[in-house]
């Protein structure tokens, strides 16, 4: 295998993370996320699937101008048109990587392929010579190699590698692996495939079985040397192997691995609030290194250990993970200057000037209710302003009334193609109340899949930040509010996720059928 000193880290959160029901992203939060990926030194990001629409074209694209720290890679088919259209999204980066996969197990050939074996590997070899043809980093990847034949998963990598593959992927796409047998099948493939020493061997856990961290782990043990994974887990269905949790398990036991990543640990909890925010995807609070029970000790005796002797219950530092950098940025006498310096910092960057300036007349609103405006606040009223301003449906005034004994009613003005209209509602609690009147002058057809609260900060006075999921024949959007009062957070939450499924256009999915 090529040497290297370090264990490569492929994130990918924004092609994998963004095929989790109802995550997608706009260009700007891929741009943010981007930025948050180079500061954490992750050595890939896989920026999108270039072919599946112009906006992710674009988004690639962007990334791959602004970023100099990472390779930029975008994900392609084993198709020339899409091996095309991402090479030119990738063109601008300093380092760009093209991956193309391809089906490989039985039942993915001969169901969703329908091609022989003897096809697959050809059409592999193609487009690996295409990849090569723009650019010399390309990986490949065998997709359901968690199911594939050990013997045809040697034949396809080798003619693979002949080609000109310079990163070869081994997908646990189902998430049907198991720790010790996953392992054994890095360590048979290493020791079988001939030109095994001319690529990087890496693999793609997903975590149907809760087994992503541990599949990638088992890989690294027997040589694999780089994984892919995301932040927060985010992926396909169940998701995948989280970043935080890889990274950090190889650090910690230093004493078992070999080798160590270059990912500057002190990013990873605001990354993880970063995408929590953009997605409207919450962290458990009992989630490894980014829950906030992380590093939370209940019991007394854990408390009196912890207090006398730190490493009694701890095995990782909580400021080593970036917990508690919580700066006070910003207050209520700042300007638009130190406003707008902030949000650079936080690469955070509006098109036009009027977003800036409502942006600044948010922040000035939120200060005069909370006083202190941490990096957290400032990520959210970036990701709602610009929604705001693009949908077709807003939320002018509201009024809730929520009395012991009353029926709850809800009260607004609503914005519909730029005009406005008055409803009300009666429900069982003020967020139903707002959602019926919201819904007596839409009428939306949609299905409430998912309705959940969390605070953006600590304190009674921190914004709260509401994610709604709709469900509109088979398309499933998230849509976020934030706001100190949760059920104007809930109302603007559910505009948004009305706004978003109203205006989505098609996109292709990177894993459904050829075409
Ligand atoms: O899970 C998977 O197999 C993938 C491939 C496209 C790498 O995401
Ligand atoms: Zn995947």
């Amino acid at each position: 295998m090529p040497a290297t000193d370090h264990l490569v880290i492929f994130d990918t959160t924004l092609r994998d993370g963004e095929q989790s029901p109802g995550a997608t992203m706009t260009k700007a939060e891929k741009l943010r996320i981007a930025k948050i990926l180079e500061k954490l030194r992750v050595d890939v990001i896989e920026a999108g699937f270039a072919i599946a629409s112009q906006g992710d074209f674009e988004a690639v694209k962007g990334i791959a101008e602004s970023i100099k720290g990472s390779t930029i890679c975008s994900l392609a088919r084993a198709l020339d048109k899409d091996i095309d259209r991402a090479a030119e999204a990738i063109r601008p980066a300093e380092r760009g990587r093209i991956h193309t996969f391809i089906a490989t197990s039985p039942i993915h050939m001969k169901h969703k392929l329908q091609m022989q074996p003897d096809e697959v590997v050809e059409q592999a070899v193609r487009s690996v010579k295409r990849a090569r043809s723009h650019v010399d980093d390309v990986e490949f990847s065998c997709e359901d190699a968690g199911r594939s034949d050990l013997d045809f998963l040697c034949r396809i990598i080798e003619a693979a590698i002949n080609a000109g593959a310079t990163t070869i992927n081994i997908p646990d796409t189902v998430g049907y692996a198991i720790p010790e047998q996953f392992g054994e099948t890095i360590r048979q493939l290493l020791n079988r495939v001939p030109n095994a020493d001319k690529a990087i061997f890496s693999v793609h856990c997903h975590n149907d079985l809760g087994l992503a961290v541990a599949n990638s782990l088992a890989a690294v043990s027997s040589g694999a040397r780089q994984v892919e994974c995301t932040i927060n887990g985010l992926g396909e269905r169940a998701g995948n192997a989280s970043l935080e949790e890889l990274v950090m398990a190889v650090r910690t036991r230093q004493d078992l691995y070999t080798i160590d990543t270059r990912i500057d640990t002190h990013h990873i909890v605001p990354a993880s609030r970063l995408v929590s925010t953009i997605t409207g995807f919450p962290v458990q609070p009992n989630k490894a290194i980014v829950g906030a029970n992380a590093f939370a000790h209940e019991s007394g005796i854990h408390q009196d250990g912890v207090l006398k002797h730190r490493e009694t219950y701890e095995i990782m530092r909580a400021e080593d993970v970036g917990w508690h950098t919580n700066s006070l940025v910003l207050g209520k006498h700042s300007g638009r200057n130190a406003f707008r310096s902030r949000l650079l910092e936080l690469g955070i960057q509006f098109e036009t000037e009027t977003e800036l300036n409502e942006a600044f007349t948010r922040f000035k609103a939120l200060a005069d209710l909370k006083h202190e405006i941490f990096d957290e606040d400032l990520q959210a009223i970036a990701s709602h302003t610009r929604q705001e301003e693009e949908g077709r449906y807003g939320l002018v005034t509201m009024q809730v009334c929520s009395e012991t004994g009353v029926v709850p009613k809800a009260s607004l003005t609503l914005l519909m193609d730029g005009k406005e209209h008055k409803v009300d509602a009666e429900g069982s609690g003020p967020v139903d109340a707002t959602f019926k009147a919201i819904e007596s002058l839409v009428d939306s057809g949609c299905n409430l899949q998912l309705y959940s609260v969390n605070n953006i900060t600590s304190g009674t006075d921190a914004q709260g930040e509401v994610t709604v999921r709709l469900e509109r024949g088979g398309r499933i959007v998230n849509g976020v509010g934030a706001d100190t009062d949760i059920i104007i957070a809930s109302a603007k939450a559910y505009i948004e996720a009305l706004n978003l499924i109203t205006s989505g256009g098609v996109r292709q999915h990177p894993q459904g059928a050829d075409v």
